[in-house]
């Protein structure tokens, strides 16, 4: 199998390493940088859990190879909290009971965190539309979007973000 020297930038901070071709990008987060807070759900891209920042977008990092990744910047839910100071996306999952198992909630994070950067003040259609690949089988989804909706609000009164 081939080897592959790859860089990039995770959380901010410069990464490198040398990585089989075959290597998904949730493998490499979670067993070579030792992130778990990125998880794996279905490993078939359906489910989202394993959703991260890619240059920015949301991607499901079981379907990307590491060497995918090699020169880009990658954001994880770890990469969320600045100087100790939960995302607004974070405060609205706790404030709103936006979790009950916690398992999709990494992944419905950086997907709502992208669209908060992109629509300040996304509508419940909107908030919908956006988390449609990612899967949660516990809550019901109206938490999830009452989180969404109390981070936009947060942010407007210039919360972290
Ligand atoms: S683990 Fe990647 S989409 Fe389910
Ligand atoms: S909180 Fe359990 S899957 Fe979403």
């Amino acid at each position: 199998m081939s080897r592959h020297s790859i860089k990039l930038k995770l959380n901010g901070e410069e990464r490198e390493s040398e990585v089989e071709s075959r290597l998904l990008l949730v493998h490499f987060i979670r067993e070579e940088l030792n992130l778990t807070g990125t998880h794996i759900g279905c490993d078939t891209t359906s489910c989202g859990a394993c959703t991260v920042l890619l240059n920015g977008t949301p991607v499901k990092s079981c379907t990307v190879f590491a060497v995918q990744a090699a020169g880009a910047e990658i954001t994880t839910v770890e990469g969320l909290a600045t100087n100790g100071n939960l995302h607004p996306i974070q405060e609205g999952f706790m404030s709103e009971h936006g979790l009950q198992c916690g398992f999709c909630t990494p992944g419905m994070m950086m997907t709502s965190s992208a669209l908060l950067r992109d629509n300040a003040d996304p509508t419940e259609e909107e908030i919908r539309w956006a988390i449609s690949g990612n899967l949660c089988r516990c809550t019901g989804y109206v938490n999830i979007v009452k989180a969404v909706r109390y981070a936009a609000e947060k942010m407007k009164e210039g919360g972290n973000g």
